[in-house]
């Protein structure tokens, strides 16, 4: 099972923010936003991942992630000269996804809520199984996101782009879950009205096909995208809600590895120093000499 991480796109809804950095290079309270998808991923047991980004910040991500040894998986890079829609993260990615199930995040997307790992596994599993999995979340303002609808099973009834009237409220959060014929699909879709390969035409093929799934998070989840500056605000303040109750940190990709038996104690301890005295170093050290037990 493969991975993609989309951290492209000019974050121009942040200017002046993102004008000399990627979005998914800013804070979202102590961490750069691009570990919180990165968590969501290796929750899911991906290991094997690609970040799509731009000419201008590929160094940064480079010197921030490395080639993934100390997070303990592998990571390689991708261009996206210009935006040209999600689904186009699978074209730039043909080398490394091509005939392989693979999942997509969007690197401004992030996921919290107890039992999520498991719904993860689960979309993993479906995917390599031959079936697609998206994630439904209630919201106020369906408009802006893909919609989708269901029938009394909770089966999905239709997937829309930004519906000017959605029929429901449940929009398609930036993860998806796809088999391995998801490249091929990708090559032949046809850009919608506002010229993008959209990852809604993708989701409507596999639902065409009766190999679409749709899991919901419920109310005891939280999920937003942090590509405006109220909502970006919102994101740091929801962490750090989080975090200052139980006085423990979320989303550390290093913590992800070590519960996973994927980096050792000593990878761990590398990692603590690298961040110093920051309350993130503090945690790992907790995390590492067994002190942090939940
Ligand atoms: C994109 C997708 C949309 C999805 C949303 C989630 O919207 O096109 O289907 O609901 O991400 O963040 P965009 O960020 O391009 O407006």
């Amino acid at each position: 099972m493969k991975a993609i991480i989309l951290a492209g796109g000019t974050g121009s809804r942040l200017y002046p923010l993102t004008i000399v950095t990627g979005k998914q290079l800013l804070p979202v309270y102590d961490k750069p936003m691009i570990y919180y998808p990165l968590s969501t991923l290796m929750l899911a047991g991906t290991r094997d991942i690609r970040i799509v980004t731009t000419w201008d910040d590929l160094q940064k991500y480079q010197e921030l992630l490395g080639n993934g040894s100390g997070f303990g998986v592998s990571l390689s890079y991708a261009i996206q000269e210009e935006p040209h829609g999600i689904a186009e993260a699978f074209l730039l990615s043909e080398d490394f996804a091509r005939n392989e199930a693979c999942a997509l995040i969007l690197g401004d997307n992030i996921f919290y809520g107890s039992g999520l790992s498991g719904m993860l596994l689960r979309a993993a599993q479906n995917a390599e199984n031959g079936e697609a999995t998206v994630f439904g979340y209630y919201v106020n303002d369906p408009e802006r996101f893909g919609v989708m609808e269901f029938d009394d099973d909770w089966n999905v009834l239709s997937v829309e782009e930004k519906p000017v009237h959605p029929k429901s409220n449940y929009c398609i959060t930036g993860l998806y879950f796809y088999p391995k014929d998801v490249t091929e699909k990708a090559k032949n879709i046809l850009p919608s009205q506002r010229g993008e390969l959209e990852i809604t035409s993708i989701n409507e093929w596999y639902l065409q096909e009766k190999r679409l799934k749709a899991q919901i998070l419920g109310r005891g989840f939280s999920w937003r995208d942090a590509g405006t500056p109220d909502s970006l605000l919102e994101a740091g303040k929801f962490v750090q809600m989080i975090e200052k109750q139980q006085g423990v940190l979320i989303s550390a990709p290093e913590e992800i590895a070590f519960r996973k038996g994927w980096i050792s104690r000593e990878t761990l301890l590398a990692a603590a120093d690298k961040y110093g005295n920051s309350s993130y170093g503090q945690h790992l050290r907790k995390v590492a000499d067994g002190s942090l037990r939940y």
